[in-house]
């Protein structure tokens, strides 16, 4: 096993050598453009961990990992346009640097780009890649409809909220590791044991998304602070306020979950004043702590060598203290 530095400059140089950039230069433009602001690369990096966790060179599950890639930034380019986002990775979005039909359809050409990566392995391989992948991005699509539902809804519960991100963000984690474990052709229990320490660090992963979304700080988190509540998204926050929140603090919450003021600002500014003062910001946190020790608890069911687990927590232990 390497350090995690060391996966990260492999998908670092796979992307600063590939040339995606084809005609019509409008559809692949934005495609070069989102994958150029990089990101945090965090899925590739865990199907080349998973890989060498079971044995194999990493750069052989090369292809699964910048497959997982490329369809995370074409989740990307359509979900911003779903949340209205004007910023991304500290840059502005697709559709707003070019319009929407462009987000939409350089967003298509990047999901069957993906799948196309998976064409380098052979038949076998490529069978349970595929089905995975398929199933995944399937259940990433169900997770995005609930997010948007739940925009409209104010009896989100707390099990509804942690299915949807478990579909939209967790799942994919999961599949990224499994896909490493596929490729190294390990055991069906390594198998789902991985898929299971990537679902539980993915659902720690969007709790602090939905954290740093109200508390990041907007010089470095390159995405719009306080866009999740201008958009009333049911996030954990919103959820705990609302469990934990006196009755003058759920009232104010309500109301403003319940409207569109111009005054975005004055919006943002209330409703963390609430997040905090009802104690979900601490109850964030702690979830966000819970479900990473949950991933931990996986781990140690794996049979496999400690320090491979120890590259796997510490990698666990860094998604936790981000700040981007
Ligand atoms: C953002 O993912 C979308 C979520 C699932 C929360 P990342 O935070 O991994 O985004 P990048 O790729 O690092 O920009
Ligand atoms: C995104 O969730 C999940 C997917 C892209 C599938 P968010 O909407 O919270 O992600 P960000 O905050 O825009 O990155
Ligand atoms: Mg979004
Ligand atoms: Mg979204
Ligand atoms: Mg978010």
């Amino acid at each position: 096993m390497h350090p995690i530095a060391y996966y990260q400059q492999v998908v670092a140089d796979y992307f600063e050598t590939a040339n995606l950039q084809k005609e019509p230069a409008n559809l692949y433009a934005p495609v070069t453009y989102i994958l150029s602001l990089g990101g945090k690369r965090i899925r590739p990096v865990l199907t080349l961990m998973a890989a060498e966790v079971f044995n194999a060179d990493c750069r052989e599950a090369l292809p699964a990992a910048i497959a997982v890639e490329i369809f995370h930034n074409f989740s990307l380019v359509h979900d911003d346009i779903m949340d209205d986002a004007p910023l991304r990775r500290g840059h502005q979005t697709v559709h707003e640097r070019w319009n929407i039909n462009t987000g939409i359809l350089s967003g298509d050409a990047m999901l069957i780009l993906a799948y196309q990566y998976f064409e380098q392995y052979e038949p076998a391989t490529f069978m349970q890649l595929a089905k995975l992948f398929s199933k995944t991005a399937l259940e990433v699509c169900e997770g995005q409809q609930w997010d948007v539902d739940f925009e409209d809804r104010n009896d989100v519960t707390e099990p509804e909220y942690l299915k949807m991100i478990e579909y939209k963000t967790a799942v994919l984690l999961g599949a990224a590791m499994k896909m490493g474990g596929i490729v190294a052709n390990t055991t069906h229990e390594n198998c789902n044991l991985i898929y299971d320490f990537g679902r539980y660090l993915g659902i720690a992963f969007q709790l602090q998304d939905d954290y740093l979304d109200a508390f990041g700080n907007p010089e470095t988190f390159g995405k719009q602070v306080g866009g999740d509540i201008i958009e009333n998204k049911k996030t954990y926050l919103y959820l705990k306020a609302l469990e934990y929140g006196n009755t003058v603090e759920k009232e104010q919450l309500l109301h403003w979950f319940g409207q569109q003021p111009e005054n975005t600002a004055q919006k943002i500014e209330s409703v963390k004043a609430i997040f905090t003062a009802s104690g979900a910001h601490t109850a964030t946190t702690a979830a966000i702590e819970a479900y990473t020790m949950n991933a931990f608890a996986t781990l140690e069911q794996m049979d496999i060598a400690p320090e491979k687990k120890e590259v796997l927590r510490a990698f666990g232990q860094k998604l936790m203290k981000r700040s981007v």
